[in-house]
């Protein structure tokens, strides 16, 4: 049996932002909407945590999009058409629960737009109606609102300086779509930290049930090591045993971005040592 990931197709979407296509037949067999990977390239690298784009149990490939925002993401997107991964583990984190009727409507900021298409297609094939909200900061780096559109019935994008779609925040977007008469029944967002916070606080204040994927500091994705807690509701949960998809409601977010800033001196020095000016 075939247990090694190949890459087959590589894309850049951005000038630090990546599409990879790789062959993992077991990973892909068994892979439903929202769960993740985590990679390994080096022998004594970190294990990366990333969110699955898409998936084709047909094909047995898995695609994914990866930020060169650290040491390790930059050696990930250096890697090229046949390379192979040292460790591709996964499908990791639980199947989304998504709602069998309804308006769904979907939000991707930056390169988490990538992992709410297989929310939308599996929505769609159940009959929800999606509506979809793109974020960015600039035309530039708004990326795969193309393959959102596919499995969307609209498609909205923003950006805060209105190069393209909307001007400002996807939360902004939303509650004008709210306030125009659309009647969403789910929420269900994937993107930096500040941004979720944001759909969390807006979809309270308006009643609308909400979801958001959390991606905190992970290491063995397991629910061995600690490393991905956070706070749900007033209960200590794994973020890559228990979600990663959680009530956005309920999350702890002053927590979270606490714990995700806990390495940040680290992360920066190893950026630093990878070329990365920041
Ligand atoms: S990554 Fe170790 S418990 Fe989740």
């Amino acid at each position: 049996m075939d247990t090694t990931a190949r890459i087959i197709e590589k894309r850049d979407l951005t000038d630090i932002t990546k599409l990879f296509v790789v062959h993992a037949p077991l990973v892909a067999r068994n892979t439903a909407p929202g769960q993740f990977v985590i990679i390994r390239v080096t022998e004594t690298g970190e294990r990366v945590p990333i969110s699955i784009t898409d998936f084709s149990r047909a094909a047995g490939t898995i695609t994914i999009v990866v930020q060169e925002v650290g040491r390790t993401s930059v050696l990930i997107g250096a890697l090229e058409v046949g390379d192979t991964f040292l460790d591709f583990a996964g499908p990791l984190g639980l199947e989304v629960p998504l709602p069998e009727e309804g308006h769904a409507v979907l939000i991707g900021g930056g390169f988490g737009t990538g992992a709410v298409f297989p929310l939308a297609r599996e929505l769609r094939s159940r009959g929800v109606r999606v509506s979809s909200i793109v974020g960015a900061r600039t035309r530039d780096l708004l990326i795969l609102d193309d393959l959102l559109a596919s499995e969307s019935d609209e498609v909205h994008l923003c950006t805060n300086d209105g190069s393209v779609g909307y001007r400002g925040f996807v939360t902004g977007r939303l509650e004008e779509l709210q306030d125009a008469g659309a009647e969403f029944t789910h929420c269900f967002a994937v993107g930096p930290m500040p941004m979720m916070r944001a759909v969390a606080e807006t979809t309270r204040r308006r009643g609308l049930p909400a979801m958001v994927s959390l991606d905190p500091l992970m290491v063995d994705g397991t629910g061995m090591c600690g490393g991905c807690r956070v706070t749900v509701g007033g209960k200590s949960l794994f973020a890559c045993v228990d979600g990663p998809f959680f009530d956005a409601h309920q999350v702890d977010f002053d927590e979270a971005v606490a714990r995700l800033m806990t390495y940040k001196e680290q992360e920066d020095l190893a950026g630093e040592l990878a070329g990365l000016g920041r």
